[in-house]
């Protein structure tokens, strides 16, 4: 199949709503990363999203909409906790787990009795919701298990010849996909870290958020996942990521000791002047959200350089660092090394 690589416009975005409605997949921008969108109610559609990405059929997706009415049979019922949250939140980089309602094919919920729904703030991925009028299920626009693309090159170099089109609109601003809640359970649960954050969560809710065990640790072989998304390989360049735990100046003599052919360091802006091995910069250091932003970039730049190892600081799990680690430790695969 041939891929079109179109600027955001008003001609590009209608041809884009045409290809949506026709059953079609489109790799499009959000504020988090870009997305492979399809429509959500079509199950045909939405075998192309898993086709084109090599995705596992039980990792279910996210159902993108442009307002709160868009919320119509895509949930059962719109609980007070949602409510409270859209207020706070939406548009913007939250996804919310709700009881699913009728509309939605069932290949986007991978036979869970919830559905995940965002209401993306990017001026682009909100026109082609209302311009197609139809809730999109849109997982992260890259190959299975490679970092997220932040792009529209990243997009274009992950699914050219799998899909017809990808929207270009600039780079991401968050950088990292949206904070997944889920508030189907007893209790709210955080299921997955991004730019909102859990104490943002439990201010707006006025309650305690719980933590999955699988943000911060490696899920056990055989757990049953709460998000089935955290249980594949995540986020991982070719080359081998390292993360060092302890000081700056532990970590510049880490490197110093280790430099050598293939190793690259992932720094922050500061540092860069005083490595002894080649940078890739990700971030001011104390940035988090600058760190968030630049993190699958910079993790697909160190593989565009030919890093064999990379050393990345190991970041701290509060806040908006606690979505850096999570994708961090993801892509090193949990190597941690105690400085
Ligand atoms: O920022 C984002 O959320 C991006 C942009 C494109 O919107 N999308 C994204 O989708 O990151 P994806 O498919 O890469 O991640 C969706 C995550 C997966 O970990 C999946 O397992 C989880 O959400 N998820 C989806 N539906 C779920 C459900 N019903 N219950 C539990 N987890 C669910
Ligand atoms: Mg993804």
């Amino acid at each position: 199949m041939y891929t079109e690589l179109k600027a955001a416009a008003p001609e590009s975005l209608a041809y884009a709503a045409k290809l949506l409605r026709e059953g079609e997949t489109v790799g499009i921008p959000t504020e988090t990363v870009y997305g492979l969108a399809a429509d959500a109610t079509n199950n045909n559609a939405v075998a192309k999203i898993f086709a084109a990405k090599g995705r596992p059929q039980d990792n279910p997706l996210i159902v993108h909409i442009a307002d709160m009415t868009g919320l119509e049979g895509v949930v059962k019922e719109v609980p007070e906790d949602c409510k409270k949250l859209a207020a706070a939140f939406w548009p913007g980089p939250l996804t919310i787990i709700m009881q699913r309602g009728d509309k939605i094919a069932d290949s986007v919920c991978a036979g869970l009795p919830t559905v995940a729904v965002r209401m993306p703030s990017h001026l682009v991925a909100a026109e082609l919701i209302r311009l197609s009028g139809l809730p999109l299920a849109a997982p992260s626009a890259n190959l299975s298990g490679l970092p997220s693309p932040t792009n529209a090159r990243h997009t274009f170099r992950d699914l050219q010849g799998r899909i017809p089109l990808v929207i270009d609109g600039g780079e991401c601003s968050v950088g990292v996909e949206s904070t997944v809640i889920t508030i189907a359970g007893e209790q709210p649960m955080l299921l997955r870290p991004g730019y909102i954050t859990k104490e943002q969560l439990e201010t707006v809710l006025g309650k305690e958020v719980l933590l999955s065990d699988a943000i911060l640790n490696k899920l056990q072989e055989g757990a049953v996942a709460a998000s089935p998304g955290m249980k594949y390989k995540h986020y991982s360049p070719k080359a081998n990521v390292v993360l060092l735990d302890g000081s700056a100046e532990a970590y510049q003599a880490f490197i110093a000791q280790h430099a050598g052919a293939g190793v690259f360091a992932m720094c922050y802006e500061e540092e860069v002047s005083s490595l002894a091995v080649p940078c890739v910069v990700c971030g001011a250091r104390e940035d988090a959200a600058g760190q968030a932003q630049r993190l699958f970039s910079a993790l697909r730049e160190c593989d565009e350089k030919g890093a064999k190892i990379v050393y990345a600081h190991c970041p701290s799990t509060t806040g908006v660092s606690m979505a850096v680690y999570n994708r961090l430790i993801r892509a090193a695969a949990f190597q941690v090394i105690k400085l």
